[in-house]
């Protein structure tokens, strides 16, 4: 399931440590590449010689002492995939707030993977606003979470913060590697094309690019090989091959040039452009009493009517008609549509925040919280994956 994966196996100080060892035998089991960090507090629950045994190295347990010269950020670039399990309270606070004291929080901050926690800790740690906030800090951050689950805690305790058992992290791991090899090619449209009606002026949208470059993020963190084509101007991680385009046209052009296993079509490409857009500047003696449109070329449809056509992921940017959306959905033939009311607050345009309604080719929906941009590009890669993991 993981034949050749590199897994980075981070493990800190709680009790649940000792799962940690079974989780290294399943990674093992599963095929993957397995390393492995122990905290100094890790140590008081777990010995490195029993991963050593497991994996068939030595853990790395120290920023200064072993034998590479930049152990952290050799791990970085090494693995595909850290996971931190047990994940302790004091881990995640000090990822969340960008402190790189150890050789585990100096390697997560050092690598542009994705970071799946396990938590593993007391109710009253796990309730505590320090740990709700630094939550919800990594969830932004775009990290992965996996629990942690209600049940036994250790010292005869019982509540939530039990860390979730190998098996279950063991399924969010393939989750976001996809079970596939790396090679999954990825095409994603983000921003507002802008349809020049002179030199000067344009006629375009509030859409700014963010849920697409989030996705594009993402889904380089993942080790995808991703192109992006927008409309856009933000920043993406070097990774990922950008093509910059400015009208509907430019960027059906851009599509139509790239192959890819799974398009997920972003932007916000406009309907409509001016019929004639001159080389001079409108001048206002001039006069313009109307502006007379013509339809722009519809780039999500190309991508549908290919011959070898990808997973497609469509997008609706609406004012409040789901029901339009899901019929939409049926009579464009995309894979999946993201539905999001752009009325909504903290939803839409220019925000970091998305609250979408996930709705498949059946018609069925999926209502999903308010999220940060980065957790909604996260919970979808993991729905395509299960989607192309089930039709194998
Ligand atoms: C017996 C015992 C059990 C502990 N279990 C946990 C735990 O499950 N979760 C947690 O967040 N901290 C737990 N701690 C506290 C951590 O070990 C402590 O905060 C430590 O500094 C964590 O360091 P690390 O995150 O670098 O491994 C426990 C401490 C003791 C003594």
């Amino acid at each position: 399931m993981l034949q050749g994966r590199r897994v980075l196996l981070a493990v800190t100080g709680g009790v649940a440590a000792y799962k940690s060892a079974y989780l290294a035998r399943l990674l093992v089991e599963a095929g993957a590449d397995v390393e492995v960090i122990l905290t100094d507090s890790s140590q008081a629950f777990i010995g490195p010689q029993t991963f050593a045994a497991i994996v068939g190295r030595h853990p790395h347990t120290d920023l200064f002492h072993g034998h590479s010269v930049s152990p952290h950020t050799d791990l970085a670039r090494w693995c595909e995939l850290v996971v931190v399990a047990p994940a302790t309270a004091s881990t995640m606070g000090k990822i969340a707030n960008g402190i790189s004291s150890n050789l585990l929080t100096a390697t997560v901050l050092a690598t542009e993977v994705p970071v799946l926690f396990a938590p593993a800790m007391h109710t009253e740690m796990w309730e505590h606003p320090a740990t709700q906030r630094n939550l919800s800090t990594l969830r932004s951050d775009g990290h992965h979470f996996v629990g942690p689950a209600s049940g036994a805690l250790a010292g005869g305790d019982a509540g939530i913060g039990r860390m979730a058992e190998p098996e279950q992290i063991m399924e969010a791991i393939a989750g976001i590697l996809g079970g596939s090899d790396g090679s999954l090619r990825v095409l994603v449209t983000a921003g507002g094309t802008r349809e020049p009606l002179d030199p000067v002026r344009f006629l375009g949208n509030r859409s700014s690019g963010k849920m697409g470059h989030a996705i594009a993020d993402e889904a380089a963190r993942r080790g995808y090989q991703v192109t992006l084509v927008t409309a856009s101007d933000l920043a993406v991680v070097p990774s990922v091959k950008v093509v910059e385009v400015e009208t509907a046209a430019e960027m059906l052009e851009a599509v139509s040039g790239i192959e890819a296993d799974v398009a997920i079509m972003a932007a916000a490409v406009a309907d409509f452009r001016p019929a004639r857009s001159g080389d001079e500047k409108i001048s206002r003696s001039e006069g313009l009493s109307s502006i007379e449109l013509e339809p722009t070329p519809d780039v999500l449809a190309s991508v549908i009517d290919r011959e070898n056509r990808p997973y497609v992921v469509g997008f609706a940017a609406e004012t409040g008609d789901l029901d339009r959306a899901v019929a939409k959905t049926m009579q464009k033939g995309v894979d999946l549509l993201v539905y999001n009311d752009v009325t909504e607050p903290g939803s839409g345009f220019g925000s970091d925040t998305n609250r979408v309604v996930i709705v498949d080719p059946e018609g069925n929906t999926d209502r999903w919280p308010l999220l940060g941009k980065r957790e909604v590009a996260a919970r979808l890669l993991d729905r395509v994956n299960a989607d192309l993991s089930a039709r194998g």
